[in-house]
């Protein structure tokens, strides 16, 4: 535990934020998974590309979850030791994927990021002023699934709009 670096929080609980930050390892992890198994899974027109962007989010997930785990640890906290507690933690819990069309796949991605955002929009406020150093994490961490947002539609958008030009010369 970093105890100088911790006695210059101020305005907010410790523990409370450990709470919070656990809440949102819960999430990355379950996001992580989510992104691996949907690029194995996924089908149909354009999945190169889709797979090459869940890939990439799969590691900035995992990535995520070091950022916040390390954060965790600083504050004198323990990251969730066992999987099954991501269950009972997590803000934005876990859709199995259905329906492996890309373009479903993608629509249950862009949800997963939304509720991302805020997460760690809310966690930007909560701390700002008061923890400067998780406040710096979540902000570098928001940005991150700002993109990974933008990224996802752009993607769909594109692949949408590739099905229905074919569709119209087909008539
Ligand atoms: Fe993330
Ligand atoms: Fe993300």
């Amino acid at each position: 535990m970093a105890k100088h670096g911790n006695a210059i929080i101020k305005g907010i609980e410790i523990d409370e934020v450990i709470r919070l930050l656990n809440k949102a390892y819960a999430d990355e992890w379950l996001a992580y998974y989510q992104y691996y198994i949907e690029a194995k899974v996924i089908k149909g027109i354009m999945k190169d590309a889709a797979i090459a962007e869940l890939d990439q989010h799969a590691a900035d997930e995992l990535r995520h979850a070091d950022m916040v785990a390390q954060r965790i640890l600083q504050l004198g906290g323990t990251p969730l030791l066992s999987p099954q507690e991501w269950f009972t933690h997590t803000n934005c819990g876990y859709e199995a994927p259905q329906d492996f069309d890309v373009v479903a796949i993608l629509e249950d991605a862009i949800k997963g990021e939304q509720c991302a955002i805020d997460t760690y929009s809310a966690l930007a406020d909560l701390t700002k002023d008061k923890d400067i150093v998780t406040y710096d994490i979540v902000s570098q961490i928001l940005a991150d699934e700002v993109e990974h947002e933008e990224d996802l539609q752009a993607l769909h958008d594109d692949i949408t709009e590739f099905v229905d030009h074919i569709k119209s010369t087909m008539k």
